[in-house]
């Protein structure tokens, strides 16, 4: 199985390296083409959120990938990405994590990183960005993430080197990105996935889909990367995109 070969482009400041990235994308960039930003004027996050990405606090990363297998396989992507942050964190700041699915990676209950994948077309074929946002220093964000958001530098007692951990990121998500592609693969990230994540099975949460709220217990992930969520009424739901918060028991 052929090795990302990891082309790395440094900015000083982007409005979003998933922006970039995509369009690099759409202008003929090979699949490993990565892009790093000092800041971001206008990180992109989840469900049409903003992220925010202060100068020198945090590695704002995205990578190109022109997958080979089937697109029903493709929300596996971000949880490769989720296993690959997972530890590249543990090797390179021996910080250790959980992961919420899909693909938040928290300490305790705060979140650490988040992780975008965007699809993009190209003439060569629908691409992916997959955009990963590591929070490196602490106190770099405003009053209204307190209690909800932490970093590198909270969990570990210092900042680390940007580089140490980009050089870990880009090595473990090569070694997951081949696993992946790999007969099996897809069986062993979900394995390797449900693994690191305590909210994998027998946790109480709420989701919050487009246009409805389920609540019920985890009960693993499917074949492609979706959760089980079995409700109070005995029902197994499958969730393919949704926002997850615990629900905490009443006390008494
Ligand atoms: C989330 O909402 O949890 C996903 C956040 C993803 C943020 C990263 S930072 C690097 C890349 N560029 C972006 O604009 N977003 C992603």
């Amino acid at each position: 199985m052929a090795k990302l070969i990891p082309e790395i482009l440094r900015f000083d400041s982007l409005p979003s390296t998933n922006l970039e990235a995509a369009r690099r994308a759409i202008e003929g960039a090979a699949e490993g083409l990565c892009v790093v930003a000092g800041e971001q004027t206008a990180g992109r996050g989840r469900m049409q959120r903003r992220w925010v990405s202060p100068k020198d606090a945090g590695l704002y990363f995205s990578v190109v990938l022109r997958p080979c297998f089937e697109q029903s396989s493709w929300p596996l992507l971000t949880l490769m990405a989720a296993i690959a942050v997972h530890d590249a964190l543990l090797d390179s700041c021996a910080v250790k994590t959980d992961i919420k699915w899909p693909n938040d990676i928290l300490v305790g209950d705060k979140k650490l990183c988040g992780i975008l994948a965007e699809t993009v077309e190209t003439s060569a074929g629908r691409a992916v960005v997959v955009g990963i946002g590591i929070n490196l220093a602490k106190n770099s964000f405003s009053s209204e993430f307190d209690g909800i958001a932490t970093s590198v530098e909270d969990a570990a007692g210092q900042k680390p080197g940007l580089d140490v951990v980009l050089k870990a990121l880009v090595s473990s998500l090569d070694c997951y990105y081949q696993t992946l592609r790999q007969p099996g693969g897809p069986e062993e990230i979900v394995r390797g996935w449900s693994r690191r994540s305590s909210y994998c099975e027998g946790r109480r949460i709420r989701v919050l889909e487009s246009n409805r709220s389920l609540v019920g217990t985890t009960r693993g992930l499917e074949r492609d990367g979706a959760l089980r969520v079995e409700t109070d009424d005995g029902e197994m739901r499958i969730v393919r995109a949704g926002d997850v918060t615990v629900v905490r028991p009443l006390s008494v």
